[in-house]
């Protein structure tokens, strides 16, 4: 499962970056709105620090607006995916769009069928919001299993991306569900590092160590002279 940071944040982006694990950035209005930065000035940059799919997001209501908002977005680099809300409007433009061979991410989708209809208009992804569900009283991880069965069903290639993630128990249904995505803000990444268990691992193992002899000059011990003399 591909994971993507979710923000606008080009520091929250530069630090997750460095981790390795990061396979591509969602952003959406809201997080624009918290940088205080223009789109203009804002996403080439997230594009340069992200060599995977970027989603930035068309505000437009009509089908022509959106397609022309698409297209824009598209021309700032070659990563770009272009975000576009669940709609009428919206899927008519994805299905324009798509033959245009412009990615997409249908976004805030919340059924099944929506999903099943941003497929049939040749969405990249799919955006189920899980944790928007979760609050209202569904079961946002549910709507997931069904949108996965049904593109199985049928073959459809649209990547299920699992957004509006609230805690790491959603990443890992994520993973269970056959998510192709999961995108999460900083702090849900974060957590997926750490256990107390390996805190007190690493604790235990740096007491010990304390206790093995040293060599009186601050060399290495012989054991790990021969790693150094083995590594590449
Ligand atoms: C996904 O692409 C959206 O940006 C995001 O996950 C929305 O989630 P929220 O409910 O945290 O705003």
């Amino acid at each position: 499962m591909k994971l993507f940071l979710d923000t606008a944040d080009t520091q929250e982006i530069r630090r997750a970056m460095r981790w390795g694990v990061v396979d591509g950035v969602t952003t959406n209005p809201t997080h624009v709105a918290k940088t205080g930065r223009s789109p203009a000035e804002l996403y080439p940059e997230i594009c340069r620090l992200v060599s995977g799919p970027v989603s930035l997001e068309t505000m437009g209501a009509d089908r022509d607006r959106i397609i022309a908002e698409g297209r824009q977005l598209a021309r700032i680099a070659e990563n770009v995916v272009v975000k576009v809300p669940i709609t009428r409007e919206g899927l008519a433009a994805v299905r324009q769009l798509s033959a245009e061979k412009i990615k997409t991410n249908v976004t805030t989708t919340f059924s099944p069928l929506q999903a099943l209809l941003a497929a049939k208009c040749g969405a990249t992804y799919v955006s189920p919001f899980v944790g928007r569900l979760d609050a209202v009283g569904h079961l946002g991880m549910e709507i997931v299993r069904q949108i996965r069965r049904i593109y199985d069903n049928y073959g459809f290639q649209t990547q299920v991306l699992v957004a509006a993630v609230r805690h790491p128990t959603h990443v890992l249904e994520a993973a269970l569900a056959g998510a192709d995505v999961c995108t999460l803000a900083l702090p849900v990444l974060e957590q997926l590092y750490d256990h107390p268990l390996t805190d007190l691992g690493i604790d235990t193992f740096l007491n010990d160590w304390k206790k093995v002899p040293q060599a009186a000059d601050g060399q290495l011990s012989s054991q790990q002279a021969a790693c150094g003399a083995n590594a590449p």
